[in-house]
């Protein structure tokens, strides 16, 4: 087992700094390098063009880049909703033959996204898997797959599956858009595109960085950690408490920045540090919440790009490259996750396995 590790303490450390080799074997052959333009391969332009409507599945993590996607799907006025798959199955939406339901599942084999998938077909629907397995029962099952080609993943929480997922996401996101507007990219679908291909570059840089450690050193004893962000970096707060969680067994929540107000504040004290997940849409309006959060006491944890924006109120940065509004999510989530890591290593948490999970949960 120590083989496979190779000079890592954990598979997930390994997995986590294999990220920008993940994810040029996701992109590899789907964004021309010179001309940055669009080839999904299996999906020809026009695929998606009778879609009215996506409705996206899944579990855990994967949920988290489904929402991404559904943030993105917006930010295009773009119709689509992310479910929980067990919540989705409980009593499915309206579906029809233009609506497709994407089940979002690194294994395949989630019983509970499998279930949704197959109400969704069974009510009329098409179904797209998008997966890391090849011969899994999603991919086998649904009409389509998108495969994002991370490699595979033994820790059980989730790293580098995130990212691929919502990269390999974005791409689909954006062939969505072209054929629902005949063949017309989205706004900004160049810098977007080019932006993706650097992911994996800027992500080796955030990995170059150590001064993640001294954040999980400087808060081991407090009563809760709190992650908030907008937009996509919403979604990347609930995937950063989650990890946090999962892996150092501390109580964790994500929260939409402007939410705290409405309710969470009454939990902050200086015994509760936020995480801010800062660059992305809106970022003055999200900084803005963190000031309610240091005036209530509390540390406050800045993932940004631009440090100075945060000068007088962040007691400690995790610097990430500037990039494009909508991917910056997916550099910071990088950061979390070093976060989290370093947190469950410094309690000895035995973080490949951590006690109560699995790395796919067959039953409903
Ligand atoms: C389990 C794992 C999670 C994972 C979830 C969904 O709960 O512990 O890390 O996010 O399943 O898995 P999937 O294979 O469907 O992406």
């Amino acid at each position: 087992e120590q083989a496979g590790k190779g000079a890592y303490d954990h598979y997930m450390l390994k997995e986590i700094y294999e990220q920008p080799q993940s994810l040029r074997q996701a992109i590899e052959g789907r964004v021309k390098p010179e001309s940055n333009e669009l080839d999904l391969e299996d999906f020809p332009p026009g695929t998606f063009e009778d879609v009215e409507t996506i409705q996206f599945v899944a579990c855990g993590t994967s949920y988290h880049a489904a929402k991404y996607a559904v943030q993105m799907c917006s930010n295009r006025q773009l119709s689509a909703q992310a479910f929980l798959a067990s919540e989705y199955a409980t009593s499915i939406p309206h579906v029809d033959e233009n609506t497709l339901v994407v089940g979002v599942t690194q294994s395949g084999e989630t019983a509970d996204t499998l279930t949704a998938l197959r109400k969704a077909q069974d009510a009329g629907a098409q179904t797209l898997a998008v997966t890391n397995v090849v011969g899994s029962t999603a991919a086998r099952e649904c009409d389509d797959a998108l495969f994002i080609r991370a490699g595979p993943e033994i820790g059980v929480a989730a790293t580098k599956t995130f990212s691929s997922q919502v990269v390999c996401l974005a791409l689909f996101v954006e062939q969505y858009y072209r054929d629902r507007h005949d063949g017309e990219p989205s706004e900004g679908s160049d810098e977007l595109l080019a932006a993706i291909r650097d992911l994996p570059d800027v992500i080796e840089s955030v990995l170059e960085q150590t001064s993640v450690q001294s954040v999980a050193e400087a808060y081991r004893d407090v009563d809760s950690y709190f992650f908030i962000g907008r937009n996509t970096g919403y979604t990347v707060a609930l995937e950063g408490a989650l990890k946090f969680k999962e892996i150092t067994y501390e109580h964790a929540e994500g929260f939409a920045a402007g939410e705290l107000k409405h309710g969470p504040l009454a939990l902050v004290t200086p015994s509760t540090p936020i995480i801010g997940i800062i660059d992305g849409l809106d970022s003055d309006k999200t900084i803005h919440s963190l000031a309610e959060a240091k005036t209530r006491g509390a540390p406050i944890i800045a993932v940004t790009s631009n440090p100075e924006s945060v000068r007088d109120l962040a007691d400690m940065v995790l610097d990430i490259p500037e990039t494009n509004l909508e991917l910056a999510g997916v550099v910071a989530n990088v950061q979390l996750q070093l976060l989290s890591y370093h947190a469950a290593a410094m309690l000895s948490r035995p973080i490949d396995k951590p006690r109560n999970l699995a790395k796919s949960v067959t039953v409903e």
